[in-house]
């Protein structure tokens, strides 16, 4: 959600504030400001809309100063205006903010009843006012930040500035990731150790409940009961050129392209000699009854997929949901339950709070995710990283491939590890699998005609996917990718659903894609494509070569994918899916990497 930074530099900041932000906007991207001490004096300054509007508005307006914090902001109270955006300001304080005050109406009403008036809609504010409320009876900053943060309630991460002091910064973290930062002679405070990546590369987690007072040369971290604790200085090497597009149009393009390459390391990662290396502790499926999985949007997709392969390859039975339904509705765990979650930013609110509901309940806790610092890879005792570098472009493509790779292999183990399956069956579904990014390079070879194709999409009202088995988490996924990043409406459906009801929709003007490899469902799968197609419903088959030959009479389209053996069809399918969404976005015009009310990272429920 929103991103947070906080430099005691050196040299002037505001620059460097906004590269972070910058480097934070996929968080979210409504609004954006910073706020600076200058010769003792706070000032701010604040822009509607992505951060180039507030790079042109510093042009104009300039802000000095060699301390300073920064927001670029998702919003959650009140709209994206320049009066709600971050950071806030109440006399002698400016504040930056992620995440949700809950308790912040009565605070309000308790400060505007004490004579504070407020500006803006939002829980932030109310943060700032408190602050100099207690700044006012007397209170040095750090004391007053404080007794300020013992009255919150909700999930947050904070850092203030004070006016008069530009050798101080206080942070905060509960429920909320935030990375303090280690220069020579500066210190630094992000959501996230990639903003302070080209600054630098020494980092300090804050754990939970964590509040920090820096200045430039000390850093002093309480823990939630206010005792003095040291948390670990780590070096965090990122590769920054992840973090840039590559001559890439958009991060979506590239990191659908790069597919092959991140697929290959974590196949390498997991794969070695002595078969699939799992981190310690390990994990031993004879000791597993039963998987609940729980996840968020194409993260949930992913635990779809393998539902199938836990349940086909390993016998074992999964249950799989989404966090904000899960955590909510008080599931049973029996006896010898793993909880599988699956993130790829490893703090979203929901899968986050679901992990939490699991403590003390499943036997085995373990996550899949792509920031092995992340709250919810740290609240698991098996975190197993998906290796697939940072995802910048707000629509999901590697990270899912690759959660769908690190799930497989923990399938092929528990096929092991439970004799469901032989050493000479699991060694060709893995031989499949090393092959897999050899295929992935064919496949992205169709994004020419892809293109073509989404051009004539990008004129639909509302497209249907279809799919079965495993695929059809997979048609889920392609709709979802498609409405995210093109606003068209799309529909994911089982294929053998289509006439319990949404074969209604199904007229000429209604594309429906078929994502269908020659399986053993295939038949099946084409009887519903010829309904559809016998109701003039235009049919875009996505198949193999097999398929094609079979099927594609009287289709508007097929495109056609290498051959893979179908149980690794939903990885490779993905491709075209991923395709079909951004070419259709890029005919229509609309922002790929950042698209309306969206933001990576979920950290609010
Ligand atoms: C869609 C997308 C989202 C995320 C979801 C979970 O393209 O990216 O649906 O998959 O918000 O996020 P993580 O995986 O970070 O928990």
């Amino acid at each position: 959600m929103c991103g947070i930074v906080g430099i005691l530099g050196t040299h002037e900041v505001a620059p460097s504030l906004v590269e972070a932000l910058r480097r934070l906007e996929y968080r979210g991207y409504d609004s954006a400001g910073i706020a600076t001490v200058n010769d003792g004096r706070l000032d701010r300054r604040r822009a509607v809309g992505k951060l180039v509007n507030l790079s042109d508005l510093l042009v104009h307006e300039p802000l000095a100063g060699k301390s300073g914090i920064g927001h670029t902001r998702w919003a959650t109270h009140g709209a994206p205006t320049v009066v709600n955006a971050h950071p806030h300001r109440a006399g002698p304080v400016a504040v930056v903010h992620n995440g949700i005050i809950e308790n912040f109406r009565e605070l309000r009403a308790e400060l505007t009843a004490a004579g504070q008036s407020c500006e803006s809609e939002t829980d932030t504010e109310t943060v700032a006012m408190l602050t100099r409320a207690y700044l006012e009876d007397g209170l040095s900053p750090r004391e007053a930040a404080a007794k300020v943060l013992s009255r919150l309630e909700g999930a947050f991460a904070l850092c203030f500035l004070f006016d008069g002091e530009e050798d101080l910064l206080i942070a905060a973290r509960r429920g909320s990731p935030l990375a303090i930062g280690h220069g020579e002679g500066e210190v630094y405070v992000g959501s996230d150790a990639i903003a302070l990546a080209p600054m630098t590369s020494r980092i300090t987690y804050l754990d939970e409940g964590d509040w920090a007072v820096l200045t430039r040369s000390t850093v002093e971290i309480r823990d939630a009961a206010g005792e003095q604790v040291s948390r670990p200085m780590k070096t965090v090497q990122i590769d920054t050129s992840r973090i840039e597009k590559g001559g890439h149009r958009h991060f979506m393009a590239k990191e659908i392209a790069e597919q092959p390459v991140v697929l290959a390391d974590a196949i390498a990662h997991y794969l070695q000699d002595s078969g699939i290396t799992l981190p310690e502790p390990g994990l031993d499926f004879t000791q597993i009854d039963r998987i609940t999985m729980v996840a968020c949007g194409t993260a949930f997709y992913a635990c779809h997929v393998a539902k199938y392969w836990f349940e086909q390859i390993a016998r074992l039975p999964v249950e799989a949901d989404i966090a904000s339904e899960f955590r909510y509705r008080e599931p049973p765990i029996p006896a010898r339950s793993m909880a599988l979650f699956v993130s790829q930013s490893g703090e979203t609110a929901d899968t986050l709070a679901a992990l939490r509901y699991t403590e003390g309940k499943a036997d085995r806790i373990v996550s899949v995710v792509n920031v092995l610092e992340s709250s919810i890879a740290r609240g698991s005792d098996l975190p197993l990283p998906i290796l697939a570098g940072a995802e910048i472009g707000v629509a999901s493509t590697k990270a899912f491939t690759c959660q769908l790779t690190v799930l497989f292999l923990l399938a092929i183990k528990a096929g092991l590890d439970r004799g469901t399956l032989t050493e000479a069956e699991a060694e060709a579904h893995l031989a499949t699998l090393r092959n897999l990014p050899g295929l992935m390079n064919h496949a992205l070879q169709t994004a020419p005609e892809i293109e073509r194709v989404a051009k004539e999409l990008a004129e639909a009202r509302d497209i249907l996917f279809l799919g079965r088995g495993a695929m059809y988490p997979l048609a889920m996924e392609g709709a979802l990718k498609l409405k995210e990043i093109s606003y068209i409406h799309a529909e994911g459906y089982a294929s053998g659903e289509l006439k319990h009801g949404p074969i209604a929709l199904v007229d000429k003007t209604v594309p429906v894609v078929v994502l269908a490899p020659s399986d053993a469902l295939f038949d099946k799968t084409v009887s519903n494509m010829q309904e559809v197609m016998a109701r003039g419903g235009k049919v875009l088959l996505v198949t193999d070569a097999e398929g094609a030959h079979a099927a594609r009479e009287g289709t508007w389209r097929t495109l056609v994918m290498p051959g893979v053996p179908p149980i690794l069809a939903p990885i490779l399918y993905a491709l075209p899916a991923q395709l079909l969404a951004y070419h259709t976005a890029i005919a229509k015009g609309t922002d790929v990497d950042q698209p309306r009310n969206l933001a990576k990272s979920v950290t609010v429920e």
